[in-house]
């Protein structure tokens, strides 16, 4: 059976753009696969967090991902600081990548770019390597994870590649070589505020995106005042008309209906009645989702499901990292 490894980060309670290009696949994949989704806590440190507000949404993102559909008789559910192979290998994975390769990761780019290259934590730069850490240490075959990560699986195959060749004996691979597994729609949902830039939850702007945990009237409130543009015409065209655009992704993604679907269906009836529905659609998706979560939050449940799938990736993510020193040639023993 094909492995699959997948992490989101604590940094924000998650959006719908991550429930439809990372969390809604991983429900699917579950059945077919042997599946690891971890809560990356580590990578949320690359930028300042408040340490009650990251411990509580560590457990809160945990809480979301049983209350989605994960079932932890399937998948392994853990946070990553759980398992200390994931801080390990990300200094050999360091060790072993160049400075100018992460410098050219786009997303290193941007955030330093803001803050100045001075501004940011190491750990912003260095982050990619933990990244490939994750997916390494569990001899992940396939990656699911939206558009804005593709760059970061590109590294991750480089890197596969060069630490195999350096360090592996013929015919006995160290490492597994991943690909990328990205959702065929909606895999890049985008802020409904500035319709040309990805929803993020951590935009300062709390209208440009829909939390998973948002009440039903505060959705209700955000699509209606998501930008779009004066025509009144329900019609995709991401180039020329980016804010219906992704709203018709997003409805298209919440429901069961295609982009063309709902451009028949909406055809001359006005942007106020598609909203109002493609409010609906979401609150009806999320509403069921938010209940199972407040009884999952802060049971005794979760702490034994996260104990339980800290004790398994443990056990593989140890066997992997020892394969890793072996190969480089760490420690007094094999
Ligand atoms: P993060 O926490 O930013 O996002 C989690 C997942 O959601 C996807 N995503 C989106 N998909 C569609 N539209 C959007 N607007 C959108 N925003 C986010 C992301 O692509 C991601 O799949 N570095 C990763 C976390 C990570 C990881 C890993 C992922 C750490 N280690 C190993 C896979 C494998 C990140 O910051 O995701």
């Amino acid at each position: 059976m094909e492995t699959i490894f997948s992490g989101i980060q604590p940094s924000g309670t998650p959006t719908i753009g991550n429930y439809i290009g990372a969390i809604k696949q991983f429900i699917n994949l579950q059945n077919d696969y042997k599946c690891y989704f971890c809560v990356v806590d580590e990578h949320a440190i690359t930028v300042p967090q408040a340490p009650l507000e990251l411990r509580q949404q560590t457990l809160s993102l945990a809480a979301l991902y049983l209350a989605v559909g994960l079932n932890p008789k399937k998948a392994t559910i853990f946070i990553q600081s759980e398992v200390s192979a994931h801080a390990e290998a990300a200094w050999i994975i360091q060790c072993n990548t160049t400075i100018g390769e992460l410098e050219r990761m786009t997303q290193f780019k941007d955030k330093s770019q803001k803050n100045g290259r001075t501004g940011v934590s190491a750990g912003l730069l260095t982050y990619p390597p933990l990244m490939v850490g994750d997916i390494v240490l569990y001899n992940a075959n396939l990656v699911p994870v939206g558009d804005d990560q593709k760059q970061h699986l590109e590294l991750t195959r480089d890197f596969v590649e060069r630490f195999n060749k350096r360090y592996s004996q013929p015919n006995q691979e160290i490492l597994t070589m991943p690909e990328v597994k990205i959702a065929e729609h909606g895999s890049r949902v985008m802020s409904l505020q500035e319709p040309t830039k990805k929803m993020s939850k951590s935009d300062p702007n709390k209208k440009a995106f829909i939390s998973m945990l948002d009440e039903p009237d505060i959705i209700r409130k955000k699509i209606k005042s998501a930008v779009t543009d004066s025509t009144g015409i329900i019609e995709y065209d991401p180039e020329n008309k980016p804010g219906i655009s992704n709203l018709l992704s997003i409805f298209s993604a919440v429901t069961d209906f295609t982009i063309d679907d709902l451009v028949l269906k909406y055809n001359g009836q006005g942007y106020g009645v598609f909203k109002a529905d493609l409010a609906e659609a979401i609150v009806d998706l999320l509403l069921p989702i938010q209940t199972r979560y407040n009884e999952l939050l802060h049971s005794d449940e979760l702490d034994v499901i996260l104990d339980e799938g800290a004790q398994v990736a443990r056990l593989v993510a140890n066997k992997t990292l020892q394969r890793m020193k072996n190969g480089i040639g760490l420690g007094r023993k094999p």
